[in-house]
């Protein structure tokens, strides 16, 4: 018998043991059972020259060698296609008993959540909530305010100009000149917004803040009740008797004007590292609206007077949070935003 089968079968087990992948195995079936080159059928095709008394063992050690042939394809494609099966379901698998992941959930800010109080106390005295647009043009920001040409206050050191005659508003007190173009009185507004001033950033300012405005009026409204409203508005806001001072100031849109302090609640006037030792926190400005301004938003100041006010949210959220810097504010700092 000149073939060597048992050589053969060595060398088909030695090549099926290296097999790694799918295609290596179709390359080694071809190799071996390949319908015209393969090594197994090569072999049958020998048997026509077989003598006839050699034939039968030539049969069987061929039946022998395709058998072992045939297994060992078709155990490694089961192992191949096992390995892959378990890759598979490793890569799938899904732990249901895992916790879940946290999602982030947003606050509002520092600012917000000062500013709905004061819109809160505010409501509960009778006030509505009125809004103005951040570019104003000159009559709002400065005529209507009885801000005459050649004022500082229209000086581009302060006020950031758009255009010609469009500017940011630097204060909220434009929002009076449309609230009362559009209301009759007596009216009770608030106009919370933002303001831009041309200030260079430091600890105390920042070129866009926060004030909130008010606006009362009607027939017969006075000083006192600018006083009443102020104190009543400063007890609610720090739930403690706080009483209020005022101090001769001028601002043109108001006649007489002042600047409002409240009492430190830290030290009650005794004076303190948080009222720098004077027992007083500057608050804003305030006053009687101007009878020009009143005539020139329509309003028949023979008839009617008011009070308005103005003062800085940002502030007072930089003290009531203590803060030493009004700039954390505006600095998007999600390790100083989520401490609220
Ligand atoms: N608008 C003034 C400011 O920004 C404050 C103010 C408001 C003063 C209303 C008087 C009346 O300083």
């Amino acid at each position: 018998m000149s073939t060597n089968f048992d050589g053969l079968q060595a060398q088909f087990e030695n090549e099926v043991a290296s097999v790694a992948d799918a295609e290596s195995l179709r390359a080694l079936r071809d190799r071996w059972l390949g319908r015209k080159a393969g090594l197994v059928t090569d072999v049958r095709k020998q048997m026509g020259s077989i003598p006839a008394g050699d034939r039968a063992a030539f049969g069987k050690a061929f039946n022998a060698l395709q058998q072992v042939v045939e297994t060992g394809l078709e155990r490694v494609g089961q192992e191949l296609s096992q390995r892959e099966n378990s890759a598979l379901i490793e890569r799938e698998t899904l732990d249901v008993t895992l916790p879940g992941r946290d999602v982030t959930m947003g606050h509002e800010h520092p600012v917000t959540i000062l500013r709905r109080k004061i819109e809160d106390i505010f409501v509960r005295m009778g006030y509505s909530v009125e809004d103005g647009p951040e570019i104003e043009t000159t009559f709002f920001n400065f005529d209507a305010l009885n801000i005459p040409e050649g004022h500082p206050a229209r000086e581009s050191q302060d006020t950031m100009y758009v255009s010609e005659d469009l500017a940011l508003r630097s204060q909220t007190s434009t929002v009076q000149i449309h609230a009362m173009q559009r209301r009759t009185p007596p009216l009770r507004v608030i106009a919370p917004g933002r303001v831009f001033r041309r200030d260079t950033p430091d600890a105390t300012h920042n070129p866009m803040f926060f004030q909130v405005e008010g606006l009362n009026v009607g027939e017969g409204i006075t000083l006192a009740d600018l006083r009443g409203t102020c104190e009543e508005f400063v007890r609610q806001l720090f739930g403690a008797e706080a009483p209020v001072r005022f101090r001769a100031s001028y601002f043109p849109f108001v006649e007489p004007g002042c600047e409002f302090d409240y009492q430190c609640f830290v030290c009650k006037g005794d004076g303190c590292r948080v009222c720098k030792g004077s027992g007083w926190i500057e608050m804003g400005g305030a006053g009687m609206v101007h009878p020009q301004v009143l005539r020139t938003a329509g309003i028949d100041p023979e008839l009617f007077s008011g009070f308005a006010f103005g003062f800085g949210i940002d502030r007072l959220a930089a003290r009531q949070f203590d803060l030493d810097d009004i700039r954390l504010l505006y600095s998007n700092d999600l390790r100083f935003l989520e401490q609220f």
